[in-house]
């Protein structure tokens, strides 16, 4: 997802700009710049790589403008390059772009035969030249980019300066994130709240189709179609000290740590023990609807998505309705069979991820009451969904999603037993649950504890050239997600199967160049476990067992010894372990841990 900063005041832009830049960094770039009006002029500075990058390049650039705008991008259009870096100047409009303009080769073909040159392979530069072409014809910029805007197909988040307009930044929105803050002589725009931080404890979020005029001392909003303008107020809860490291090495490491801490607020306040049910604000529908619901469908990407499969595992047997987890890229475009009295969740840290948006909408298209799951207050899924659950657990930079995956389960099994508890679970079970949720928190703090034992163990594991990881019934979710972060932070082929599915196929990738991770859980299929585990020390591979029970071992297998937990908290403690795991083979790897390459901390494209 890329990044947009934007600054009007008395001070100079580019500082400004910078830091905001650099506090977006998590969501994934692979080129940055800012530009600045200068006088009667427009300077741009841009780089390929990161925001340090063009600190480096600015030590030579003059920018004394007091109003700016800055990007750091993600490659859609066009690959990594400087002439693919926003911002993008096309006549007297220079513009930084979220979003895809999907019908932008029409255009382009369009204003190269009216003469136009570009200069990049990107949609956002023919995005700047449509407007610059409707500004030769009308003088009022915002009725150009209004015309500009209107034969746009396809999403935008814009931030954009005209070289005759000094003392104004006009910014616009369809899909795509942006915040506006005034803040005594000054107004900032971001499509992030962390950008915002420190600068704004409040913020306007422009709605689809809407733009707006910034001046130093004020901002005015205008509908696209001549409809009144939204009024949606965010508080902006990031603070500079949030976004910071806490003096961990890397924000992974700080969020894997932050695990006792997160699930306890994403608890707080939602565990009524007397009535051994959950207590959540936010779901928006009724007892009685929620009591006619006859079935699930958990929906999310990634890491979300492996949650819901977790969850799913934990659910079914004391909801005892059916839950269908999906891949929202997948669920999206699929003909899905529904009866109408379903339920639906979306998971989402970012609550900005492009395929999970597109379910929500597709969902409520349907009449399913959706529900979301989601970290990022104020963010796209919230405001989208019928009603829905925040995980409370604080800004997550590190792309590698930690936190947000204990919290995402943590927050689901509430949901569980508020269902359940409608349905046949008694108070007694019902409060035993609740137990085993409050103890999480400490038992994970025993987890943390073991660091030391997993980084030896991940040296070795770093060395291997594929690895596997196998699990049985709530562990083979769990499987899938730790291999997930073994692959985005380490780049080492890995797959995940159910231990049960060797025999039908992956046996054949087993030999002494494999690295097993096997998770061997305390639970009723343990002892089927330790028969897979058989097969796979039958054909030689090199074994990391993870384990929360007595296991035989050979001396050259690895076994890493877990506290013992409840069936609702194992699934969480094993995949912390695996967070570990995979964190320090990164760091054996030297590979950049927070920012791995090719990957956004939030996908906004399709
Ligand atoms: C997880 O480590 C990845 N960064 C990625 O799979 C992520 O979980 C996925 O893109 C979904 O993001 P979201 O939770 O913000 O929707």
């Amino acid at each position: 997802m890329c990044g947009i900063i934007g600054y009007i005041g008395t001070k100079r832009a580019r500082d400004i700009l910078l830091t905001g830049l650099k506090r977006m960094e998590y969501r994934g770039y692979d080129s940055a710049g800012i530009a600045t009006i200068e006088e009667d002029k427009v300077v741009s500075t841009r780089s390929v790589g990161n925001v340090s990058g063009l600190v480096e390049i600015l030590k030579s650039k003059t920018h004394k403008g007091m109003a700016g705008i800055g990007h750091t991008r993600w490659a859609t259009h066009g690959a990594p390059s400087e002439a693919n870096a926003h911002p993008h100047t096309s006549g007297k409009v220079t513009l930084v772009h979220n979003g895809i303009f999907e019908n932008y080769q029409e255009y382009k073909t369009a204003l190269e035969q009216a003469g136009r040159k570009f200069h990049s392979q990107t949609d956002s530069e023919v995005l700047a030249a449509l407007i610059d072409f409707e500004y030769e014809n009308e003088i009022n910029p915002r009725i150009a980019i209004t015309n500009a805007l209107k034969k746009v197909r396809g999403t935008f988040g814009l931030a954009i300066l005209f070289e005759d307009q000094p003392d104004m930044i006009a910014v616009a929105r369809r899909s795509s994130p942006l915040l506006i803050a005034k803040n005594g002589s000054a107004v900032f725009i971001a499509s992030d709240q962390y950008a915002l931080a420190g600068h704004a404890s409040n913020a306007t979020v422009l709605q689809d189709d809407e733009i707006a005029i910034c001046r130093a001392d004020n901002f005015e909003v205008f509908s696209m179609n001549d409809y009144p303008v939204g009024k949606e107020i965010l508080k902006i809860t990031a603070s500079e000290e949030s976004i910071g490291k806490d003096g961990y090495e890397h924000f992974m490491q700080k969020e894997i740590f932050e695990q006792p801490q997160s699930i306890q607020r994403t608890l707080s306040g939602r565990i009524n023990k007397p009535l051994g049910t959950s207590q959540l604000g936010g779901i928006n529908l009724t007892p009685k609807q929620l009591r006619g619901v006859k079935s699930m469908i958990f929906v999310g990407c990634g890491t979300a998505y492996y949650a819901g499969l977790l969850a799913k595992y934990l659910l079914e047997p004391i909801v005892k309705i059916p839950i269908s987890v999906e891949v929202a890229s997948e669920f999206r475009y699929r003909s899905v069979a529904l009866n109408g009295n379903e339920l639906s969740v979306v998971i989402s840290q970012s609550g900005e991820t492009a395929d999970t948006i597109a379910c929500v909408e597709e969902l409520q298209l349907k009449g399913i009451p959706v529900l979301g799951v989601v970290n990022v207050v104020g963010s796209s899924i919230a405001r989208l969904v019928d009603g829905g659950i925040y995980l409370h657990a604080g800004p997550e930079i590190s792309v590698a999603s930690t936190k947000a995956f204990s919290s995402q389960v943590t927050a689901l099994l509430l949901l569980g037993i508020y269902l359940a508890r409608q349905r046949d679970l008694n108070l007694g079970d019902g409060q035993e649950l609740l137990e085993q949720l409050e103890a999480l928190p400490k038992i994970i703090e025993e987890v943390l504890k073991i660091e030391k034992e997993i980084k030896v163990a991940a040296r070795k594991f770093a060395k291997l050239p594929h690895l596997m990881a196998l699990g049985r019934d709530l562990l083979y979710p769990v499987s899938l997600e730790i291999v997930l972060k073994i692959k985005e932070l380490t780049y080492i082929p890995a797959s995940a199967y159910p231990a049960g599915e060797m025999k039908h196929g992956p046996n054949a990738l087993l030999s002494p160049e494999m690295g097993v991770i096997y998770l061997h859980g305390e639970g009723p299929l343990s002892e089927k476990s330790v028969s897979n585990l058989a097969e796979v020390r039958a054909r030689k591979a090199q074994l990391l067992i993870f384990t929360d029970t007595e296991i035989d071992a050979s001396k050259d297998e690895i076994v890493i010894k877990l506290p013992k937990s409840s069936h609702f908290a194992q699934g969480i403690i094993f995949t912390v372990a695996g967070q570990l795991l995979a964190y320090h083979m990164a760091i054996a790897l030297d590979r950049n841990v927070d920012k791995p390459r090719n990957l956004a901390k939030s996908v906004t494209v399709e």
